[in-house]
């Protein structure tokens, strides 16, 4: 499966380099780092990938690539509180049709933010990634970003 033709990008090529980029060191914060620089480098047309990490019952901003963005949003706010409260992927093809997003960056237009829980069933954070282009996240797409979420949980140890 390939990710966009200007830059063809390998669902389990991107999985393998992330497992390798992410061994070695379990601090959640340098692997979402990394993880982040590894999504904007790898796939095109995303305007902003990154973390926010469950804080005193809100999300707050970790590392990301991409605009300055919201510090803290609450569970009943946007797409990566919707994400975070049900706990399940939320994907958005038109995020000017989703009441309440967040609009970080003025040029985005379709999210996908999948919730990041691990093993204890803990709820961690959200691992978000917006795209200037309408639609531009379908079901490989959710594959990939919900392996690379699961790589970043097995990081931690
Ligand atoms: N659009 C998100 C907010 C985070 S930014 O996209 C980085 C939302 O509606 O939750």
């Amino acid at each position: 499966m390939f990710y966009g033709v200007e830059n063809m990008v390998d669902r389990d090529d991107l999985l393998l380099q992330a497992r390798g980029l992410l061994s070695g060191c379990r601090d959640p914060v340098a692997n979402a780092a990394n993880l982040s620089a590894l999504i904007w480098q790898a796939l095109p047309r995303i305007n902003w990938a990154g973390f926010y990490f469950m804080r005193d019952g809100r999300l707050l901003l970790g590392p990301f690539q991409g605009k300055p963005a919201c510090v803290e949003i609450r569970l009943d706010q946007g797409v990566c509180g919707l994400a975070a409260r049900e706990r399940r992927t939320v994907r958005v093809d038109d995020v000017h049709r989703f009441p309440g997003h967040i609009a970080c960056d003025s040029a985005s237009r379709s999210e996908l933010v999948v919730p990041l829980v691990d093993d204890s069933d803990t709820l961690l954070g959200v691992l978000d990634i917006d795209s200037p282009e309408t639609g531009r996240f379908g079901e490989p797409e959710q594959a990939l970003f919900e392996g690379l979420a699961r790589v970043w949980i097995q990081s931690l140890g």
